[in-house]
């Protein structure tokens, strides 16, 4: 028995909701590129989870139903208000998405029929968990979603209070449509691998967002933005490139497991960066980034992942830089619950072996001889 280390090139499970097949993304086969340019996120949600486009109804139907789940219990609500002054903003999300398991009376309902309800429920409700609790440690009261529109708007009026302009609506609903499901990545296998014990979809979720909550994964948005902060001005960007590629440290929102000649999503993020900072009239960060890029890529040949633009986008639409890696909880909802389901489907066990590397053999030696 040999280990793979990371498990890199290891294929785990079958799957029909993503496919990267010669570096393109697919969503039940449909190119991201084309989802990106003409999709809502709802409509991707739909996709992920019954495996086809909506129609015109069945997308009203699902934004209903969305609208009629958004709201929070208020016991949620009151925890959140007992959350510690400084609590990571990923901490909270997977902190309350478990807690809300324990006010839905379908919460250990395995049927079919339950999840899919439940997934709906989640995905409703993780934009206004994460808008209260933005709001809460402000001191501020949560605002109640609005009970139409869409998830990014929803979620932009809950944070803000302020009915949010068009501009900023398509680009997160932009953003959310890329980022909602990436095939066998570590958080979607945590989930699936929760579920395939039997646990429910919300140890599933909350197994998920520990997972994305490093920046290895989807933390890698804030710790670009972090790094943008840090750097502070274009005319530094040479210097801390420099250092950081001959410390031989790495630099957040580059490489991938996966892709090896680009991620087909920053290109979107990229020219979303650049028109919203030319809208605002500021294009600092982008500017900031293009030189970040161009060096890393001549130098050091790795180009730019998802979440090397997401961070001047949401800087730019004014979301602060800790909500970043929850936003990207928001959309992969849809991708985890989609792969939940499907691990339900035709579940069996996740459960691999190790390579052991401990001493041959030992024997006891009693306490007092030691
Ligand atoms: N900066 C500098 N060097 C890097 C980077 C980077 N961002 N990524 C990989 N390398 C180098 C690494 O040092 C190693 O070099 P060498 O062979 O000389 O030791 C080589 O490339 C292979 O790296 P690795 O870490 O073994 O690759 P991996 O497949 O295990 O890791 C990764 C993939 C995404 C974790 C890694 O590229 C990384 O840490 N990137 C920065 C964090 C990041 O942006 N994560 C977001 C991932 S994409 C979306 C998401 O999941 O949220």
């Amino acid at each position: 028995m040999t280990a793979t280390k990371g498990l890199e090139g290891i294929v785990a499970t079958t799957s029909s909701i993503s496919s990267i097949i010669d570096g393109e993304l697919t969503y039940r086969g449909i190119n991201i590129d084309e989802l990106a340019e003409q999709a809502m996120f709802e409509e991707v949600a739909y996709l992920l989870w019954y495996g086809k486009l909506p129609t015109k109804s069945e997308l009203e139907e699902l934004k209903r139903e969305l609208n009629a789940n958004a709201s929070l219990p208020d016991a949620v609500i009151q925890q959140i208000k007992l959350y510690p002054q400084g609590t990571n903003s990923m901490a909270a999300l997977r902190t309350a998405v478990s807690s809300l398991a324990l006010y839905d009376g379908e919460a250990n309902d395995m049927s079919k029929e339950a999840n899919i309800r439940k997934a709906i429920r989640l995905q409703a409700q993780i934009p206004s968990v994460i808008a209260a609790f933005a709001r809460i440690r402000e001191g501020k009261a949560p605002i109640a979603p609005k009970g139409s529109g869409g998830i990014a708007e929803n979620f932009l009026y809950m944070l803000t209070g302020e009915q949010p302009d068009k501009v900023a609506i398509e680009a997160l609903d932009k953003a959310l449509v890329l980022h909602a499901d990436h095939e066998l990545n570590a958080s979607t296998f945590a989930a699936r691998v929760t579920v395939a014990t039997l646990s429910d979809i919300y140890s599933g979720v909350t197994s998920a967002i520990g997972a994305l909550k490093g920046p290895l994964h989807g933390g890698a948005n804030e710790a670009v933005m972090a790094m943008l902060e840090e750097i502070g001005t274009i005319d530094n960007v040479e210097a801390y490139v420099s250092r950081k590629l001959e410390n031989k440290e790495k630099l957040m929102g580059f490489g991938h497991r996966v892709y090896k000649n680009g991620d087909p999503r920053a290109k979107h993020l990229q020219k979303m960066s650049l028109e919203l900072g030319k809208l605002t009239g500021d294009t600092k960060w982008y500017d900031m980034s293009i030189k970040i890029e161009d060096m890393v890529t001549s130098l050091k040949g790795l180009k730019p992942n998802v979440d090397f633009y997401s961070a001047s986008v949401y800087t730019t639409l004014g979301i602060p830089r800790d909500l970043f890696t929850p936003i990207f909880a928001i959309s992969r909802a849809s991708g985890w619950t989609a792969h939940i389901l499907e691990q339900y489907e035709n579940n069996r066990l996740i459960r691999p072996r190790a390579e052991y590397t401990g001493p041959a053999t030992a024997s006891y030696v009693p306490l007092d001889k030691r």
